[in-house]
C-alpha cells in the first residue's frame, strides 16, 4: 500500500453532498442554508442525524436560534447552486434563496425553508451539540421527512460530485 497524507485521505471518504437550512422561510436575513458534506446517521432510536458545522457559519447561528434545521440531499439540477451559492456565499450578506431562485417552502414539523427540487429531505429538531475541534457536531432528530423522484449525488472531494446508481 502506498503511504498518503492524512487531510488527503479524509478527502476520500465518501461523503452525501447536502444542503443544510434553518431560520424562517419567509424572512431574508433571517433564512439560510449552506452546503455540507459531513452528515451521518448517529442513531438508530431516536432516529439522530449529525452534522460537522463550523461555529462560523451564518446557518449554525441560524441552527442555534431556531433550534432546528432541515437536510436536504443535492441532485444534479441543484449542483451548481450547491457549490456556488450554498456552499461559497455567506447568508450575512446575501439571501441565498433568492440568489438561487428558489422559493422556499415552509416546513412542515418544524420551522426551516425547504427546498422543494431536493432528493430528500429530512427535518430535524436540534438536541444536542458537541464541540470537534474547529467544528461543532449538531445533533437532530429526524422528525418529518419527504423525497421526489431525483437522484442525489455523493461527494469524495469538493471537486467531485457524482451521482448515485
Ligand atoms: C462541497 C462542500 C461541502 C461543505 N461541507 C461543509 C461542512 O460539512 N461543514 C461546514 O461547516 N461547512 C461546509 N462547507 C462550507 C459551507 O457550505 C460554506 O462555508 C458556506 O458558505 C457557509 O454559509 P453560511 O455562512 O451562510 O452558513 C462545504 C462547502 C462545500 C462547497
Amino acid at each position: 500500500m502506498e503511504s498518503i497524507d492524512v487531510f488527503e485521505a479524509l478527502d476520500l471518504i465518501p461523503h452525501p453532498l447536502a444542503i443544510v437550512t434553518a431560520g424562517d422561510p419567509q424572512t431574508p436575513g433571517r433564512r439560510g442554508g449552506m452546503t455540507a458534506a459531513w452528515v451521518s446517521r448517529v442513531s438508530w432510536n431516536p432516529p439522530l442525524v449529525a452534522v460537522a458545522i463550523s461555529p462560523k457559519r451564518f446557518t449554525y447561528q441560524l441552527i442555534k436560534e431556531f433550534k432546528a434545521f432541515a437536510i436536504h440531499l443535492v441532485s444534479k439540477e441543484l449542483e451548481d447552486v450547491a457549490m456556488n451559492v450554498f456552499g461559497s456565499l455567506s447568508g450575512r450578506d446575501v439571501d441565498k434563496f433568492a440568489k438561487a431562485g428558489i422559493e422556499p417552502l415552509k416546513a412542515q414539523a418544524i420551522t426551516a425553508p425547504i427546498i422543494p427540487q431536493s432528493p430528500l429531505v429530512i427535518e430535524c429538531k436540534l438536541v444536542a451539540e458537541y464541540p470537534a475541534g474547529d467544528h461543532v457536531i449538531v445533533v437532530g432528530e429526524a422528525v418529518k421527512a419527504y423525497k421526489t423522484s431525483a437522484k442525489p449525488l455523493l461527494i469524495w472531494h469538493e471537486s467531485q460530485a457524482k451521482q448515485i446508481k
